[in-house]
């Protein structure tokens, strides 16, 4: 509860210069893929050619992923060009440059992102943006870049922070506990900031306002992804600057981290609407030793809350059923519905307690509004199976709508037909269910039972 109210209470919103383009972009999360999941440091462009043309391939571009993204160490790590000081692609993993390579994935109907920093080195120690945020937006812009993601590392001393925001996550330097979500005084290496604090007056939001005034001055739309780990309470002010906005460190191919920001992002979803999206970080399906189960409930999780989905996966060696997965038609259309902009939400936790902060057993229970009906989600975050009951009377965008629902299961497709009350499921471990409940089912006889009642 102290939690939720401190959130709601504290949190300024501020949105002077809403990142509002006229061609839409920005307005939904953004759909893709990035390199470095995959492949960290190790990207050439043969690798970000077989990303696009499997995007293509394996009909992926065709459900919405549009985006290919280069992430860090892309450029000459030795410094910049000595005379216009551009950052230049390495000539040995990029040989044909980033411009040809955007001609070619443009050429196949796609777009193509590229990665910077905030500081003096990007996170893998490259050259960064931090004093040449013009020259490289309009390097970007030159190159036919359409997405920049920004990321925050090798920040110089006179550019940090003079407090602390509360990222209630384990890091080397405090591995936790984190009580009900709040950060001890261990967790502060700088004060924590008082109350009335604007974070949007900080040090890194003027860094991270640099670099969008730098791509707004292009004659070119170029989405904006923040990367700053939620650092500098970013939720408050990431609307004004950039599109979406990291809520917590990386994500791993780690079932534990996986949950662990669920159950974090589940506490922020006031700050999710158009243009303007919390991001869970890229994804993860495909990768290192997530069950089938775990691999769905990842996609469905991070759908439902309108996180970005970018794929972070080797496209030519996914398996077809994961393939499927990221196609899932009910869940994509949730993400990327046009007349409602919210994520779905808890309703109910489940083995815990509501609004129970818990990194490993996060709420269960979850439903939000779409074009196509309402999107009702069951997880069961536990070792073993477990019977989940989801009853018509406890799900908010259907209460007092009626007793009876079409519905869809979003996993096999499956139309269920007219369902009365609710629906009932063994949920194997860490697998969610997950149905698409439509129009209220009336036959006229109910209907006049109904009215007789009254
Ligand atoms: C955490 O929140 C729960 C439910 O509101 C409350 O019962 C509990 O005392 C809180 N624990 C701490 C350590 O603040
Ligand atoms: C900006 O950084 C400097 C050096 O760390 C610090 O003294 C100053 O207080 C910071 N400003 C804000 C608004 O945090
Ligand atoms: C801006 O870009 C558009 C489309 O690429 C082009 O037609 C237009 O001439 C450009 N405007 C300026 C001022 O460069
Ligand atoms: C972000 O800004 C847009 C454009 O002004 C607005 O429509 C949206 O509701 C804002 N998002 C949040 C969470 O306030
Ligand atoms: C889920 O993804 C992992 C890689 O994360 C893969 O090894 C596994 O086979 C996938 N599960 C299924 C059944 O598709
Ligand atoms: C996956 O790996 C993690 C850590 O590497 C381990 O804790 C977990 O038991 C493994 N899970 C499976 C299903 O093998
Ligand atoms: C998290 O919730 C699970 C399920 O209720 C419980 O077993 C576990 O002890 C909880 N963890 C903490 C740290 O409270």
């Amino acid at each position: 509860m102290f939690l939720r109210f401190g959130l709601i209470v504290t949190l300024i919103i501020h949105s002077t210069h809403a990142l509002v383009h006229r061609d839409g972009v920005g307005k939904l999360p953004a759909l893709g893929w990035n390199s470095w999941n995959a492949f960290r440091c190790d990207v050439t462009e043969d690798k970000i050619m077989t990303a696009a043309h499997e995007l293509v391939n394996l009909g992926l571009k065709d459900a919405g992923y549009e985006y290919v993204n280069i992430d860090d160490c892309w450029s000459v790590e030795a410094g910049r060009d000595p005379i216009t000081n551009q950052l230049m692609p390495d000539p040995i993993t990029f040989p044909s440059g980033i411009k040809s390579l955007a001609e070619q994935i443009h050429a196949l109907g796609l777009k193509i992102g590229i990665y910077s920093d905030d500081g003096t080195k990007t996170c893998a120690g490259y050259p960064a943006s931090l004093g040449y945020e013009s020259l490289d937006a309009a390097t970007f812009a030159a190159w036919d870049i359409d997405y920049l993601k920004y990321d925050d590392c090798n920040v110089p001393a006179e550019w940090v922070d003079q407090y602390e925001h509360c990222v209630p996550e384990p890091r080397d330097s405090y591995p936790g506990p984190f009580p009900n979500g709040t950060c001890p005084s261990e967790y502060y290496s700088r004060p924590p900031a008082p109350a009335e604090y604007d974070w949007s007056t900080s040090n890194t939001t003027q860094r991270y306002n640099a670099m969008r005034d730098a791509l707004l001055a292009q004659n070119r739309t170029i989405l904006f992804s923040l990367c700053n780990g939620g650092q500098a309470e970013v939720r408050s002010w990431g609307n004004s600057t950039g599109h979406s906005w990291r809520i917590s460190g990386d994500i791993t191919a780690n079932w534990a981290r996986i949950v662990e920001i669920l159950n974090l992002n589940s506490f922020q979803l006031d700050t999710v609407d158009f243009w303007g999206h919390n991001d869970a970080d890229m994804l993860e399906v495909g990768n290192g030793n997530l069950t089938l189960e775990e691999n769905r409930s990842h996609f469905a999780f991070w759908a439902a809350m309108k996180s970005p989905l970018i794929i972070g996966t080797a496209l030519d060696e996914l398996e077809e059923g994961l393939v499927g997965v990221l196609k899932n038609r009910w869940l994509l259309a949730f993400n990327q519905d046009e007349v409602f902009g919210g994520p779905a939400r808890p309703y109910k936790w489940g083995a815990n307690l509501g609004w129970t902060w818990n990194r490993t057993s996060p709420a269960e229970y979850w439903s939000g509004m779409s074009v196509g009906g309402v999107l009702v989600l069951a997880f069961n975050p536990l070792g073993s199976e477990e019977k989940k009951e989801i009853l018509w009377s406890e799900v908010p965008e259907l209460k007092g709508g009626g007793d009876s629902f079409e519905v869809t299961d979003i996993w096999t497709g499956e139309d269920l037909g007219c369902v009365s009350w609710g629906v009932e499921r063994v949920v194997p471990s860490h697998d969610t269910a997950g149905f698409m409940v439509g129009k209220e089912c009336r036959s006229s006889s109910t209907f006049a039972d109904e009215r007789q009642d009254l």
